[in-house]
């Protein structure tokens, strides 16, 4: 696909069929987010893929995430910031860069995916779930499976959001 066009027909997937994603799209993915620039070039990023059915249902319940598309879609991807690695105060940017890269990739690829925020609260039940070391901060989990079916983008082009010179 064009890249441009991969741009403007992502959309957030949140249906699945259910069935699993390999491990070579798995690999695809995580090869474009690494290919994300990264501040100093400090690639300060680990990622955690989470497939046990226990613990993609417990996320999917869990009262305080916005994920209930985890379980149906069979892998979710933790990308989590290396505290060890990044440059000041970079890394969750970065890290940002790489997960925009993985839902280009996943779409690029026919797979569907959301990106869902975690947040400082919400880190604490990724640090348990997959068992993280202090050093590594969660920053975004991404549910991503076969579609269940088509969707169109939204449409976010507003010439009134551009500046030229000054504000
Ligand atoms: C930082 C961030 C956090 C988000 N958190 C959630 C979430 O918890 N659950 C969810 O279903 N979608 C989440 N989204 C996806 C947004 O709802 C979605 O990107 C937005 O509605 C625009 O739709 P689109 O991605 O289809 O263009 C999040 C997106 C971002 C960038």
């Amino acid at each position: 696909m064009e890249t441009q066009k991969t741009i403007s027909t992502r959309a957030s997937i949140r249906d699945f069929t259910g069935e699993k994603i390999s491990d070579e799209e798995i690999e695809k993915l995580l090869r474009a987010a690494m290919a994300a620039p990264s501040a100093m070039n400090t690639q300060p990023w680990a990622f955690v893929v989470v497939q046990d059915k226990k613990t993609l249902k417990e996320i999917a319940d869990h009262p305080q995430l916005h994920a209930s598309m985890a379980a149906n879609a069979g892998t979710g991807i933790l990308v989590c910031e290396d505290t060890d690695r990044s440059y000041k105060i970079y890394g969750p940017q970065d890290c940002a860069a790489a997960t925009e890269n993985l839902l280009l990739s996943a779409h690029d690829q026919s797979l569907g995916a959301v990106w869902t925020g975690v947040d400082a609260d919400k880190a604490n039940l990724f640090r348990q779930w997959c068992a993280l070391p202090d050093h590594i901060q969660p920053i975004a989990f991404i549910p991503v499976g076969v579609p269940s079916g088509a969707k169109e983008p939204k449409e976010k082009f507003d010439p009134q959001k551009i500046h030229r010179e000054t504000f």
